[in-house]
C-alpha cells in the first residue's frame, strides 16, 4: 500500500513592498509596444541574391534551406518582389561556371560577366531598387580566394589593381554602391579614385570594413561554388576573431579612404563590433548575416527545433539594437513578408 503524498501548504504571501515593478511596462502588448526602444521596418535590409548560369532558372542551394540560385531573368523577378516588400536594395553574388574561373579572376573584368548582365537587366527593369554588387575575386578565381597569388601568398597592391577594374566594370553595368569584400589594404582608396576618374562620382562605396576569418562562411562558399576550390584559408587577408580593436583601425582607415558606409561582418558573432563602430564613428553602419548563421536558424527551424519566424525577427532586430542602420540578411523578402503581415 502506498502512503498518500502530502501536499504541504504554501507559506503565506506578504507583499513585497515594492517602488519599482518594471513588469507594469509589459503588462499588455499596448505597452510593450509604448517603451519599445528599437523597430526593425523593411528599409533596414538589403537581400543578397546568387545568380547562376546554364538553362535552369532556379536551383536549391543545398546548405541553406529556402535559398536558391537564380538566372538573370528569375533575378529581375525577385528584384520587382524586393521593391514590392519595401526592401531597398539587393546584393548581387554570381556563381561562375567553372570554365570561366581562373588564377587571375579575369572574368570579373568581362563587360559581359553574370553580375554585370543581371545589372544591366535588373537596372532596366526595376530602375527604383538599389543595386549592390561585391568587389573581390573570389567567385572568378580558380583557387577561391579573393586576391591574386603567388605561391601560398596573396597579394595586396596587384590585387587591388584588378579590384578598380572590376569595381568599374560593375559600375558601367549600373551598380549603385560598389562593396568590397576583399579586405585588401587601400582598396577603398583605389576604387574612389577610379570610380571619380570615370565620372561615376555617385556611386557609392560600402566598405566590408570589418570582415573577420570566420567559419559561417561556409554556406555562402557552397553557393558560390568557391568552397571546393578554396586553397588553405583567408586568414591573412581577413581579420582574427579575437580581436576587436583592430576593427575600429580598419573601419577608421575606410573612413579616411572615402568609405560611405562601412560594414561589420559577420553579424550575431560580432555585435559588440557594430556596437563599438557605430557609437565611435557615427557613420551608416551595417552588419551582414552571413550564411551559416541564416543556415543554423533556417536548419533549426526545418526540424523543429525552434520557431524560424521568431527566431529570425529576434536575431534582426538584435542587429537593430546593437546600433546597427541595416542588416544584409537572406530572410530579407521573408522578414519584410513577416512585417507587412504585422508579425
Ligand atoms: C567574398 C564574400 C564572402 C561573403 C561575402 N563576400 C565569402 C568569403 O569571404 O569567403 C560571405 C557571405 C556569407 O557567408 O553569407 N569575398
Amino acid at each position: 500500500m502506498t502512503t498518500p503524498v502530502r501536499i504541504p501548504k504554501p507559506a503565506p504571501v506578504s507583499k513585497l513592498d515594492l517602488i519599482h515593478r518594471p513588469r507594469r511596462n509589459r503588462k499588455s502588448d499596448w505597452a510593450r509596444r509604448l517603451v519599445r526602444e528599437n523597430v526593425l521596418t523593411p528599409d533596414d535590409l538589403i537581400w543578397p541574391i546568387f545568380l547562376k548560369d546554364g538553362d535552369t532558372r532556379r536551383e536549391e542551394v543545398d546548405s541553406m534551406p529556402g535559398v536558391e540560385r537564380l538566372s538573370v531573368e528569375e533575378a529581375v523577378r525577385e528584384a520587382r518582389r524586393a521593391v514590392s516588400l519595401g526592401i531597398p536594395a539587393i546584393a548581387l553574388f554570381p556563381n561562375t561556371d567553372p570554365s570561366l574561373r581562373d588564377a587571375e579572376g579575369r572574368e570579373a573584368l568581362r563587360e559581359a560577366n553574370l553580375v554585370c548582365r543581371a545589372c544591366r537587366a535588373i537596372k532596366a527593369k526595376v530602375p527604383g531598387l538599389g543595386l549592390v554588387t561585391d568587389v573581390a575575386l573570389d567567385p572568378y578565381t580558380s583557387h577561391g580566394h579573393d586576391g591574386l597569388m603567388r605561391g601560398e601568398a596573396i597579394l595586396n597592391d596587384e590585387t587591388v589593381a584588378v579590384l578598380v577594374g572590376q569595381a568599374l566594370n560593375q559600375a558601367r553595368a549600373g551598380a549603385d554602391v560598389i562593396a568590397p569584400s576583399d579586405m585588401m589594404d587601400g582598396r577603398v582608396a583605389a576604387i574612389r579614385k577610379g570610380l571619380d576618374a570615370e565620372g561615376f562620382e555617385e556611386v557609392q562605396i560600402m566598405s566590408y570594413a570589418a570582415k573577420y576569418a570566420s567559419a559561417f562562411y561556409g554556406p555562402f562558399r557552397d553557393a558560390v561554388g568557391s568552397g571546393a576550390l578554396l586553397k588553405g584559408d583567408k586568414r591573412t587577408y581577413q581579420m582574427d576573431p579575437a580581436n576587436g580593436d583592430e576593427a575600429l583601425r580598419e573601419v577608421a582607415l575606410d573612413l579616411a579612404e572615402g568609405a560611405d558606409m562601412v560594414m561589420v561582418k559577420p553579424g550575431l558573432p560580432y555585435l559588440d563590433i557594430v556596437r563599438r563602430v557605430k557609437e565611435r564613428y557615427g557613420v551608416p553602419t551595417f552588419a551582414y548575416q552571413v550564411s551559416g548563421e541564416y543556415s543554423m536558424i533556417a536548419a533549426a527551424a526545418e526540424r523543429g527545433w525552434i520557431d524560424g519566424d521568431k527566431a529570425m525577427m529576434e536575431s534582426l532586430i538584435a542587429f537593430k539594437r546593437a546600433g546597427a542602420d541595416g542588416i544584409l540578411t537572406y530572410f530579407a523578402p521573408r522578414a519584410a513578408a513577416a512585417l507587412k503581415a504585422g508579425l
